[in-house]
């Protein structure tokens, strides 16, 4: 069976001490109401060690958003895969569209970020999507299953194994504007297609694959009934504990 995943993908919002407000929030209401699928905060790289501190491990797991693309040395600013690992936290999301469109990462930079988070112990979110014009062209499975392909299938099925996939049309992102459960579906099958060609059916149906883009309470129980979607990677809705446990109670 493969695991069902609710996470939170803070963005650049909160400070330190807003987010660990947040967190306690988060961790309150998991605890007091339960949750039937893994539960994962994404917060800034700042947030991470006192957000570890502040949940219940066994509750909750903690991401990080990004890491580098070297494994150490003289790269000002940047924070690596052994630098988020070494904080307590379990994942890191990669390959967010963001990421792509305002930073500039391209595939080859994200297998080198792959490569490095998973030697250093961490889950990867890998996170997959078209733009609006792809998708008015219908070009959008070409271009999620490339997305895939070119980040990692120069992984072994044993490594695959820690990757999840995060399906996150762009047009969808931030905008209100959600894939139907029915358009969101299609892509999920396509992908599992991909997976399932590459590493087998046994690895693609133990493989998670979220969706994301403008899930709430109110689409999260349509969007997670379908056969394909296993949880949702959740922006502006992971901002207020309230929010956030409406989409985790989908799975209630
Ligand atoms: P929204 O939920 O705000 O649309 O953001 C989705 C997202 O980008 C999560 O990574």
């Amino acid at each position: 069976m493969r695991k069902k995943i609710v996470a939170g993908n803070w963005k650049m919002n909160k400070t330190l001490q807003e987010g660990i407000e947040l967190a306690k929030g988060v961790n309150e209401i998991v605890k007091k109401n339960g949750a039937n699928c893994t539960v994962v905060l994404g917060t800034p790289f700042i947030h991470l060690t006192e957000v570890v501190k502040t949940v219940d491990a066994n509750l909750i797991k903690v991401s990080a958003e990004n890491c580098a693309d070297k494994a150490s040395g003289a790269y000002t600013g940047e924070v690596s895969a052994a630098m988020v690992k070494s904080t307590g936290a379990e994942y890191v999301i990669l390959g967010h569209s963001e990421r792509r469109q305002y930073y500039g990462e391209t595939d080859s930079i994200l297998k080198e970020k792959v490569d490095l988070a998973l030697a250093n112990g961490l889950q990867v979110i890998f996170c997959i999507g078209e733009v609006l014009a792809e998708r008015e062209a219908g070009k959008q499975n070409e271009v999620v299953t490339s997305q895939v392909k070119n980040a990692l299938f120069h992984l072994s099925a044993e490594q695959f194994a820690n990757i999840v996939l995060a399906y996150e049309p762009v047009w969808a992102i931030g905008t209100g504007k959600t894939a139907t459960s029915e358009q969101a579906q299609d892509v999920h099958a396509v992908i599992r297609a991909c997976v399932a060609e590459k590493y087998g059916n046994e690895v693609a149906e133990n493989t998670t694959i979220l969706y994301g883009g403008s899930c709430k309470a109110s689409n999260a129980k349509e969007l997670f009934a379908q056969k394909d979607i296993d949880g949702g990677l959740i922006g502006g809705a992971s901002l207020k504990p309230e929010d956030f446990y409406g989409i985790i109670e989908a799975y209630n």
